[in-house]
């Protein structure tokens, strides 16, 4: 593991666990409950995707338009009728370092995500968690990260913004689990 990685995955383990915890309470044999876990996910994610695309995430990986799960998810939002208000553009300018750190957490919750496809029932749609990629992807985007992240500060910085972008998914899915026990 390079040194970025270990830093990113160290300091944020605590609020993978919460997250971990918190959307294994959505009970994903029940339309509703699974339901609640996408919009909550897409409440999370969409801006923070919107911000990556307006601030320049593809000068940190090339192939950030490939890797953008915005679309997908609105693909089981519409086949589940879910209708979510139009979420406000960010108003800060996110440095580097700060969507390093966004990108580290929005792309290590495809990992966890492969594991939930699997519980969910073979008709329901599944865009979103179904969108896997080829493993050399994380890979690739962790040296990237590592290669950018090499000074402590930036480091700190990335962190920073991975716990923020953590703190987006635990607030959203704590919303979204409220609607549906
Ligand atoms: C029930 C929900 C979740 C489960 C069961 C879960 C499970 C996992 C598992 C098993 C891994 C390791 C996979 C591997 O090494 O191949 C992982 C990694 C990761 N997950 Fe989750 N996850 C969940 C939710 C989330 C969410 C909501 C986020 C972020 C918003 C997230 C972010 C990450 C990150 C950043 C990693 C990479 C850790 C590393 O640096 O290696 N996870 N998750």
């Amino acid at each position: 593991m390079n040194t970025a990685h270990l830093r990113l995955r160290e300091a944020t383990g605590a609020a993978h666990a919460r997250v971990d915890a918190l959307f294994g309470r959505f009970d994903l044999s029940r339309r509703d409950d699974y339901a609640g876990l996408l919009a909550a996910h897409a409440e999370a994610l969409i801006p923070v995707e919107a911000l990556l695309d307006r601030d320049g995430a593809q000068a940190i990986t090339e192939d950030w338009p490939q890797r953008r799960r915005a679309g997908v998810i609105q693909v089981d939002l519409d086949a589940l009728g879910i209708d979510m208000p139009e979420s406000g553009s960010e108003e800060d300018v996110a440095s580097t370092a700060a969507m390093a750190g966004m990108l580290y957490v929005l792309e290590g919750s495809r990992l966890g995500g492969r594991f939930l496809a699997r519980s969910i029932p073979e008709t329901w749609p599944r865009a979103y968690l179904g969108s896997q990629q080829p493993p050399h992807m994380w890979r690739e985007l962790l040296v990237k990260l590592d290669a950018l992240l090499y000074e402590p500060d930036t480091l700190e910085t990335a962190v920073t913004a991975a716990n923020q972008t953590f703190g987006r998914f635990e607030a959203a899915g704590a919303k979204w689990l409220a609607k549906v026990v």
